[in-house]
């Protein structure tokens, strides 16, 4: 499978924090989890998407300050995005469950992400390994980068044998 990273101008990005309030119009919060939370999201993370993206939030759930935020929708959570995880820089994973999609709440977290890689004191954000380019590109005007798979993934290793 090929795939390709993307850069965010984050200079360029206004800090506009309604798609909070969009969201909670829709009974859904986006926020940081909390410590307490922790075991539950990874879980939640490995049995919706894969182990590779439950290694990687729990990295951006131990940064400090932590750099993974959630959604949550009737007491449960129903998406997550990280940063910091896979590298430093990049934005990702992210997820929303089957059923929540098409809320906004998948542009919503990541731009609470965008929002907050931008005040830590970033130029650009790099999207690692997209996935869904149409979905960057609306969002947040990201462009390919050029010949960058595998990149930082490079050699990954995929099981412990
Ligand atoms: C990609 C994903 C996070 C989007 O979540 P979502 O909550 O359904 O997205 P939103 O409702 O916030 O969509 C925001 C906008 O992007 C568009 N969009 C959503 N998914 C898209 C896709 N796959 N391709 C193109 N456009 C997309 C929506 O139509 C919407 O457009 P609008 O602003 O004109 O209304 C979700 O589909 C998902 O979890 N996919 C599987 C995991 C994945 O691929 N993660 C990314 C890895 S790089």
């Amino acid at each position: 499978m090929s795939h390709f990273d993307m850069l965010v101008k984050l200079y360029d990005l206004d800090l506009d924090f309604s798609f909070i309030e969009e969201q909670k119009k829709k009974g859904i919060e986006i926020r940081k989890p909390i410590g307490p939370e922790k075991s539950f999201v990874l879980e939640w993370i490995e049995k919706q998407f894969s182990i590779f993206w439950r290694n990687e939030a729990d990295i951006a759930f131990n940064n400090n300050p932590r750099s993974i935020f959630i959604a949550i929708k009737d007491k449960s959570i129903i998406g997550f995005a990280c940063y910091d995880a896979t590298v430093l820089n990049f934005f990702g994973p992210t997820g929303v469950s089957d059923k929540c999609r098409g809320l906004g709440t998948g542009k919503a977290l990541l731009i609470a992400c965008m929002l907050d890689m931008k005040l830590k004191g970033y130029a650009y954000a790099v999207i690692g390994a997209v996935g869904p380019a149409e979905f960057y590109k609306k969002a947040l005007g990201a462009i390919e980068i050029k010949d960058s798979w595998p990149g930082a993934y490079n050699n990954m290793i995929r099981n412990s044998d």
